[in-house]
């Protein structure tokens, strides 16, 4: 009998678990370890650097640091051996990196996401018989699968015609996460994430990076460089929104996706003036007024090449939520990452 999450969610594999979602994942699982449907008393987290382990009360969850990289040969058995209940995998090259370092690239989140499926095929049963495992798999993937044109809303049904190899490799690892769980192997669901905004920690190079910057920066005082003009529009949502996503998938009833087995996040179409706007409101002119425009033809270029918006309305039948608005994406940053309030702000 298969041991399905949401009857029995002992044992979670979380491989990227040293990521920026992968860290609120686990954050999330210590905060309430029966958020999956049933108590987590087993994590292991995999990651090329280690992952920090969960504070949590003594016993309640044995927690297991496993260093390595997933496109290295047997990693993906050793991680898989024990037969995790649920498997997450976040592990990736992101999009910048992809786009520099070709090999990498495939070889991370191509290769190396086919070794973890072909594992988890070979792992067997506790009696050894290989159909006797067929895990919760989910699977981080992004709406760089998508490529231009785009229509004004873009539809789980667009065709994936990818413009990145990032955005190529993860839409390879959808067929592949669709076929396994077509022919049993694996209990997949993929979820496209939107662009994380307010991404905590250092501002980072991504193309990207500005859309976070702008918001987290000046909350705490900081200047922080605006590329582009305040009509460009995103896609958005909370890190706090992404682990939703990461639980939901985890519970989900993944029969009422058919054989379409990765979906596309509900997220927030906003801009970059509705930005500015929100922190406005919730830090005051001040805090506006540390945000420079510094116009970078060659981002601003990138930027328009992105998708703005999505239909989500299969996400949303599935019962995946997204944030409310720009308000609510840096409330939810002002609470998990501030302790509550805007340094210099009276609460
Ligand atoms: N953050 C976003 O805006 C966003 C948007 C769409 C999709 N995603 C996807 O969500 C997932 C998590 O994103 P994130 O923001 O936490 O990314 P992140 O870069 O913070 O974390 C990814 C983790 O994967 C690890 N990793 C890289 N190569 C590895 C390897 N060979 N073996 C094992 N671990 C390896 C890294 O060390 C890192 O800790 C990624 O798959 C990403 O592609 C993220």
């Amino acid at each position: 009998m298969v041991q399905r999450v949401g009857r029995i969610a002992v044992h979670v594999l979380i491989i990227g678990a040293a990521g920026m979602v992968g860290r609120k994942f686990i954050a999330r699982i210590a905060a309430d370890p029966a958020c999956l449907g049933a108590p987590v008393t087993r994590l292991t987290l995999a990651d090329v650097v280690p992952a920090v382990a969960p504070a949590v009360p003594a016993g309640q969850i044995t927690t297991r640091i496993v260093v390595g990289d997933l496109a290295e040969a047997d990693f993906a058995e050793a991680l898989v051996a024990d037969r995790p209940d649920l498997v997450v995998h976040l592990a990736a090259v992101v999009s910048g990196e992809a786009e520099a370092d070709f090999d990498k690239g495939y070889r991370v989140n191509f290769d190396g996401t086919r070794a973890l499926f072909e594992a988890i095929r070979h792992a067997g049963d506790a009696t050894g018989n290989p159909a006797g495992y067929c895990p919760r798999l989910v699977f981080s993937s992004t709406s760089a699968v998508f490529g231009a044109p785009f229509p004004d809303r873009i539809g789980d049904d667009l065709a994936l015609t990818p413009l990145t190899s990032y955005g190529t490799q993860k839409a390879m690892a959808e067929l592949l996460l669709a076929d396994y769980s077509r022919r049993g192997f694996v209990d997949g669901i993929g979820i496209r994430l939107p662009t994380i905004c307010v991404r905590p920690g250092a501002p980072n190079r991504a193309a990207s990076g500005f859309f976070s910057n702008i918001l987290r920066e000046p909350l705490v005082g900081r200047e922080a460089v605006l590329p582009v003009d305040d009509d460009v529009r995103h896609w958005f949502a909370s890190p706090r929104a992404a682990v939703g996503f990461l639980v939901h998938a985890a519970r989900l009833d993944t029969t009422r996706l058919g054989w379409r087995r990765t979906v596309t996040m509900p997220g927030l179409s906003a801009t970059v003036g509705d930005e500015i706007a929100a922190l406005g409101r919730v830090a005051g002119p001040a805090a506006v007024a540390l945000i420079r425009r510094e116009p970078d033809p060659t981002i601003a270029r990138i930027v328009a090449g992105w998708p703005r918006a999505f239909d989500a309305r299969r996400a949303l039948e599935l019962g995946f939520t997204a944030d409310a608005d720009m308000d609510a994406i840096l409330a939810a940053h002002i609470e998990d990452e501030l302790g509550g309030h805007v340094p210099g702000r009276a609460v």
